[in-house]
């Protein structure tokens, strides 16, 4: 082998070698980034006061969130996941507490354990009024059981 084939085939080994180690590079980087993102935006609109009566809390199924409207206390909204493994709990006005059909914990209607398996209290979000009037709730911002937004 002369000088010149020496560096002709060592180059194109070297140009080799490196267009491998990029790929490798690359196909390490784009594992590494989800291709869709699953959850749900956790800030997003519900609707104007004026869609939500007084009395029961209103159900959003596609949310997973119980909408409390109080005429002296205002609005709060409280998660409707329960704290366990996470079933959708039910609220029934006549005893004002949630059931989880699962496991069978219950919750008061502050969200508070009543009786297991749930460890903790259901989560409760903020909620504030948009520049549109319609109500936003903010599931990245828990709050208490007693946070209330007067409108
Ligand atoms: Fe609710 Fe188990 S998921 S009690």
């Amino acid at each position: 082998m002369n000088r010149r084939s020496f560096l002709t085939w060592g180059t194109a080994g070297f140009a080799t070698l490196c267009s491998a180690v990029g790929v490798s590079f690359g196909a390490v980087l784009r594992f590494m980034v989800p291709s869709v993102f699953y959850e749900p935006p956790q800030l997003f609109k519900i609707g104007t006061p004026a869609d939500f009566p007084f009395g029961p809390p209103t159900f959003m199924a596609n949310e997973k969130i119980y909408v409390f409207r109080d005429q002296n206390k205002g609005f709060a909204v409280a998660s409707a996941v329960c704290t366990h493994l996470g079933c959708t709990v039910a609220f029934f006005p006549s005893d004002d507490r949630f059931h989880c059909p699962c496991h069978g914990s219950v919750f008061g209607a502050g969200g508070n354990v009543i009786h297991g398996p749930a460890p903790k209290p259901l989560n409760w979000y903020e909620v504030s009024l948009a520049r549109d009037g319609q109500l936003q709730v903010n599931k990245d911002k828990p709050v208490p059981s007693s946070y209330r937004l007067m409108v």
